[in-house]
């Protein structure tokens, strides 16, 4: 089993404003590493490259919060993200920045490549402008009312209450975040990628040609943008901070940060080939290297649409063979957020578990969110770190070299032996399946693989029982026992290396067998008779109960204060009247039927039992239930709210909902059942 390519591999340049968490390397850099591992043990070239995302305007207002520059910010956690990422053996050939000058010359090069070949056109557009702070304001810099939610605080962007992506123009009372005042439109030159004409040129045909590759969800969602017809997208925004835009008449002006970003892959491998004395050329234009982007399902398509489209403008490029982007990873059940501290930060968990990075590993691939969401929960990961590692791969390997020690004095007792069936087809199958599996991205049943021959091994040593046997009686029996063992042992020790590699080192060591990093010595393990072990040692302790509360209490403690902050905690109305009050029709009814709208993530379409009669309401909930488990909840409905037509659909009445300063949704109900129809007042 060979793969002899050249692979040029990127993990997604993570921005510089905040530290590392499992949800990134869930997402991207442990998925990646696994990856590169594997092919490096199969002989291929690779070149693994990431470095910290230093643009854009969060870097800026983050900035502008703390009353320090962007460079200070980025500084700050490019070193953290870096250090986190070394220290967990993410092994990266290079972890750049964009904020370098090999980064700045790069992507002002590609820029001026294409703008001389007359690829990008020129639009003039308004755009909010704000008048005391003299600027142009990004997206992100204006706020204003949601048209869809009534959320006063939504972006220019997106409205993170209810999660539509807007346009500045479409927000209602829009206002500077810089200044608090009504930003002016005012006219403005920018560049543009003509995603519209490529569509018809080749870059329809070429997504089109990815189905059977690439992930359902990722070409999926390719499809869904080019359904809608590509539009030209503007790669320069009025900004200071950024890369300049190399032409005369561009004074203020900065290339959009999904422009430069993904061109820091690029600059990342000519700055690993300066330090290296190797050439970067091959890597990047040489059509038999594969190029593979391993990203969050958030940047699909910057990097399935938009960077192949600048690839290919620019000239001389491959263009990614696979973007194997994961969904997300959710934490206890709810959503990761930085701001709001509900995360496991990396540098944290290698602080609070020192020695344990391949438990993480181990238990991000188990729940690696690849076709869905998936969570991570501290109780689940005690349970597959002790039920799994501990008590399965770890007491295998132990057991193993302790009963080597205790009955052949720690040498190989047989060379030759009758090997068992059952673990010669399981290690057969490790050998040719896992790389299949790995090679198309399936890193979670792969490892289920390799974990089923640690499993195998166990089993086998738990039948055969041979510290039970007298071994004065039964030597050739014992040795040929653990013999087989000390092989499925030598066998894990290479098949774990891109899973776990601390531990594949170790089992290595205690073997003495370093050096076997081919992905073909799985078959060519055979330790000679008389070769001597090392001393057993523990792979996996379990993690004690108190470790699990202490995260779990930290988590709490996120909780709490993101609860009680005042940020949080809307702000009071003004007073009503009772008989403004009394003016609503506040009652009790079930819901009897529930369905979602179609095309519309948010919506579910209720059938609700009033008492007075049964009748339909769009709610917009569907992120926070499933239609089959509410039908017979008993909920509180406006039912007297003018009927108003929701995607087609007429809803009556609405349904009052108690929403958690996250964001999270709940049911008002009574505190019994009661008759449909009952007032509330
Ligand atoms: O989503 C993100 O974190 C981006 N900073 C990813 C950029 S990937 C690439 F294009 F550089
Ligand atoms: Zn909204």
């Amino acid at each position: 089993m060979k793969t002899p390519e050249r692979y040029t591999v990127t993990a997604a340049l993570p921005y510089a404003n905040g530290p590392v968490h499992i949800g990134h390397l869930a997402g991207c850099y442990l998925p990646a590493d696994i990856f590169v591992r594997f092919l490096r043990l199969q002989g291929s070239d690779v070149l693994f490259v990431c470095g910290s995302d230093e643009h854009g305007v969060p870097i800026t207002l983050k900035a502008r919060n703390e009353g320090i520059s962007p460079q200070q910010v980025v500084d700050k956690y490019h070193h953290l993200m870096k250090d986190a990422f070394a220290e967990f053996g993410i092994s990266f050939d290079i972890y750049s920045r964009t904020s370098a000058p090999v980064h700045h010359e790069t992507a002002r090069a590609f820029f001026l490549n294409l703008y001389e070949k007359g690829e990008l056109t020129e639009q003039v557009s308004e755009q909010y402008f704000d008048e005391q702070e003299k600027t142009f304001l990004a997206d992100r810099y204006i706020m204003g009312t949601c048209p869809n939610c009534g959320n006063e605080n939504a972006y220019g962007d997106q409205c993170e209450k209810c999660g539509k992506s807007l346009s500045p123009s479409e927000l209602i009372n829009p206002r500077s975040k810089l200044s608090g005042m009504a930003p002016v439109k005012k006219e403005t030159r920018h560049w543009y990628l003509p995603l519209d004409r490529y569509q018809n040129e080749w870059l329809g045909n070429w997504i089109d040609s990815q189905q059977q590759q690439w992930r359902p969800t990722v070409f999926g969602q390719c499809k869904s943008w080019l359904d809608q017809g590509l539009q030209a997208r503007a790669i320069t925004r009025d900004l200071e901070w950024g890369v300049k835009v190399p032409l005369k008449d561009a004074e203020g002006k900065v290339l959009y940060v999904w422009f430069d970003a993904p061109i820091g892959y690029i600059s990342a491998s000519r700055e690993w080939a300066a330090q290296t004395g190797n050439d970067w050329k091959p890597y990047w234009e040489d059509q038999n290297t594969r190029l593979v982007h391993f990203i969050g399902k958030d940047n699909i398509v910057f990097h399935c649409i938009i960077f192949p489209a600048m690839l290919k403008a620019h000239g001389g490029f491959i263009l990614p063979d696979h973007v194997p982007a994961n969904e997300f990873l959710n934490l206890e059940g709810d959503k990761i957020s930085t701001s709001r501290n509900w995360a496991v930060w990396l540098h944290e968990y290698l602080a609070d578990f020192k020695g344990r990075k391949d438990e993480l590993r181990y238990v991000l691939t188990s729940i690696a969110p690849e076709t869905k969401d998936s969570d991570f929960s501290w109780k689940d990961y005690q349970a597959r770190v002790n039920n799994e590692l501990a008590d399965i791969l770890g007491n295998f390997v132990n057991r193993v070299m302790v009963l080597t020690h205790k009955y052949f004095a720690g040498k190989v007792p047989l060379a030759a032996f009758e090997p068992s069936p059952e673990l010669e087809a399981i290690s057969s199958r490790v050998y040719t399946e896992v790389p299949k599996m790995l090679l198309q991205y399936d890193f979670r049943q792969a490892l289920v693989e390799v974990m089923n021959l640690a499993r195998a091994g166990n089993k086998y040593l738990a039948d055969k029982q041979p510290w039970k046997l007298d071994l004065e009686q039964n030597r050739e029996t014992v040795a040929a026992i653990i013999a087989c063992s000390i092989d499925v042992t030598a066998k894990l020790s290479v098949c774990l290396q891109p899973f776990l590699p601390d531990t594949a080192a170790k089992i290595q060591k205690m073997l003495q067998l370093e050096g076997r990093s081919q992905w073909d010595s799985l078959l060519t393990v055979h330790l000679p008779e008389g070769h001597q072990l090392g001393a057993p040692e523990i792979l996996f302790k379990k993690i004690e109960d108190a470790a699990i509360e202490a995260q779990i209490q930290k988590l709490a403690e996120s909780k709490n204060i993101a609860a009680s902050s005042i940020a949080a905690i809307e702000p009071a109305k003004p007073p009503v009247s009772y008989d403004e009050f009394t003016k609503l029709d506040i009652r009790i009814g079930t819901i009897i039927a529930a369905e979602k709208v179609e095309k519309a993530d948010k919506l579910l379409r209720l059938q609700i039992d009033t008492g007075l009669d049964q009748r339909t309401v769009v709610s917009g909930i569907a992120a926070y239930f499933k239609p089959e488990e509410i039908i017979g909840q008993q909920v509180c409905l406006l039912a007297n709210l003018a009927p108003r037509k929701i995607r087609g659909i007429e809803s009556q009445g609405m349904i009052l909902m108690a929403e958690n300063p996250d964001g999270t949704l709940y049911f008002v109900q009574p505190g019994s059942t009661v008759l449909n129809g009952s007032v509330v007042r």
